[in-house]
């Protein structure tokens, strides 16, 4: 990582692709982006979406989302770096980043389409409160870590659970576990990682009753070259540990049969 890429990555907090992070976990990042597109393309009447992407950090979700036909994407991020290097790696001519903190943005926001955002709220004090003032004319889907107990330093909510949503209406819950798929709450996953909430406006089905989408959704798998190396490398280091492994229980076992032969002579 260069000394710029360190403090994007600001200790763990933030995924720069192919940078940071192992490929598990950008495999998470991108399935949440991607199931946020899948319905956005499956609804009934949108075809110029807007869509704001509230801590969007690097901008690799917003460049996702730019390429469903006709939309028109906005980053928020409170850090001035991460949009640095959004407007340098993840540009497109319909996306545009700001500098904005949630907690000020939220309440004075214009209304969207779409409103997304995939592990930002946890960040801010009162985050999930602030959903009740989010302006969007079809959907609103939030994503924010589930049940953690582990203290992470960047977080100031920990431990959300379903009930945190109870004050919305028209919400639907799903869960993403540690491969990136994606679960309803009747059929949740052994152990979810994601809990995420999409707001519906009166007049839209719910996800389930929309065809297109079929549950589990299976986690996102890389087509474009720059993560199909990764993928390659991911699982050359897989199979090198699994050699190596096995190597040494061979050795183990080796050394177990020359001492039972040793004591029986
Ligand atoms: C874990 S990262 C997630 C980034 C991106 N959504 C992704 O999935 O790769 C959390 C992001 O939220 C941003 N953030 C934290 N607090 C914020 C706030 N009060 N207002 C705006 N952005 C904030 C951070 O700067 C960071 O980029």
């Amino acid at each position: 990582m260069t000394p710029r890429e360190q403090q994007i990555y600001n200790d763990g907090e933030r995924l720069v692709p192919g940078v940071t992070h192992n490929f598990e976990e950008l495999v998470r990042h991108r399935s949440s982006y991607d199931f946020f597109r899948r319905i956005i393309e499956a609804d009934p009447r949108t075809a110029t979406p807007r869509i704001v992407d509230l801590g969007c950090g690097v901008g690799h979700g917003c460049y996702h989302m730019s390429s469903i036909p006709g939309s028109r994407v906005q980053g928020i991020d409170i850090s001035a770096l991460a949009l640095e290097y959004a407007t340098e790696k993840y540009k497109a001519d319909n996306i545009s980043y700001s500098v904005g903190d949630i907690t000020g943005y939220i309440p004075a926001m214009q209304e969207f389409d779409y409103v997304i955002s995939r592990h930002a709220l946890e960040h801010v004090p009162d985050g999930l409160q602030l959903l009740a003032q989010v302006r969007f004319k079809y959907r609103m889907m939030i994503e924010v870590p589930y049940r953690e107990d582990k203290v992470n330093p960047h977080h100031v909510l920990t431990s959300i659970t379903e009930s945190d949503f109870a004050h919305l209406d028209g919400v639907e819950i799903f869960f993403q576990d540690f491969h990136g798929g994606i679960f309803p709450e009747s059929t949740p996953p052994k152990a979810p990682n994601s809990i995420l909430c999409v707001r519906r406006d009166v007049g839209l089905p719910p996800i389930s009753a929309l065809g297109a989408i079929q549950f589990p959704v299976q986690p996102w798998e890389p087509t474009d070259p720059e993560f199909r190396q990764l993928l390659r490398d991911y699982w050359k280091l897989k199979l090198n540990g699994e050699a190596s492994r096995l190597v040494r229980m061979a050795r183990r076992l080796s050394w177990t049969i020359h001492k039972v032969r040793r004591s029986l002579s």
